[in-house]
């Protein structure tokens, strides 16, 4: 079974509709829509946003319906100028770029004593996403580094921070923890976000104007995902 999380209601809404045989599933603190997509076993959950309620989403779907696979979908911020409104980004890695022990002589982004702290997603996945893009879209998304932090970005003086800082492709508030979750466990991940916006002072007054639309991209995407892959039909 896939696993597909999304943090807003809006960002999972064209999931749930093409369910079926939904039941809802208790997950600790987290309640999923289990049923099938296309005839594939899937659970789709909203995590809620933040780095924190996207890591107990995680960890609580991986302890409940042991997934064999983590999509996580929803929009982003362009931290890269080449990136237009509405363009899929398919993040190769992940980090928090508000984890900051730098006065204790870590580099920014790096999470203390931790031997990781550049989530890798995982390469098949990346394959799998690559293939439906260009199928459903004719053209292949963007894949690079997603930056994730517990602020919405909407100043330009911050873009460019994070640009020379770490390099980004695109900035959200959940990636990188999911992914580290799901590093932690052993269970291959994807994260998959659309640009709605340029994190720039313009972010919040677009936001809601583009979240419909841009959000249904990456559920499209996922979807695609879901449907192409095999050796995700397992009994749950
Ligand atoms: N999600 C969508 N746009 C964002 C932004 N500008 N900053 C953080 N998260 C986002």
């Amino acid at each position: 079974m896939v696993a597909i999380i999304g943090a807003m209601d809006e960002e999972i809404a064209e999931l749930l509709q093409g369910m079926e045989a939904v039941d809802v599933r208790r997950a600790g603190p987290v309640e999923a829509r289990v049923g099938r997509m296309d005839g594939r076993p899937v659970a789709v959950l909203k995590s809620g946003v933040g780095k924190v309620n996207a890591a107990l989403a995680v960890q609580a779907v991986i302890d409940h319906l042991r997934p064999q696979a983590l999509l996580f979908l929803g929009v982003a911020g362009a931290l890269d100028p080449a990136l237009e409104i509405g363009d899929l980004v398919v993040a190769e890695d992940a980090l928090q770029h508000d984890v900051d022990a730098t006065p204790l002589g870590f580099r920014p982004g790096e999470i203390p004593f931790e031997p990781v702290s550049v989530f890798p997603a995982d390469p098949r996945l990346i394959r799998r996403a690559m293939t439906a893009a260009e199928a459903l879209f004719g053209r292949r998304p963007a894949v690079g580094r997603v930056l994730s932090g517990d602020r919405f970005v909407a100043d330009r003086e911050m873009v460019k921070a994070l640009r020379e800082r770490f390099g980004g492709l695109c900035v959200e508030m959940e990636g990188a923890a999911a992914a580290q979750v799901a590093h932690k466990n052993g269970v291959p991940f994807l994260l998959i976000r659309t640009i709605s916006d340029r994190a720039d002072g313009a972010a919040p007054a677009d936001f809601p104007a583009f979240l419909k639309e841009a959000a249904g991209r990456s559920a499209a995407l996922a979807r695609a995902i879901v449907r192409s892959a095999e050796e995700f039909e397992h009994a749950f």
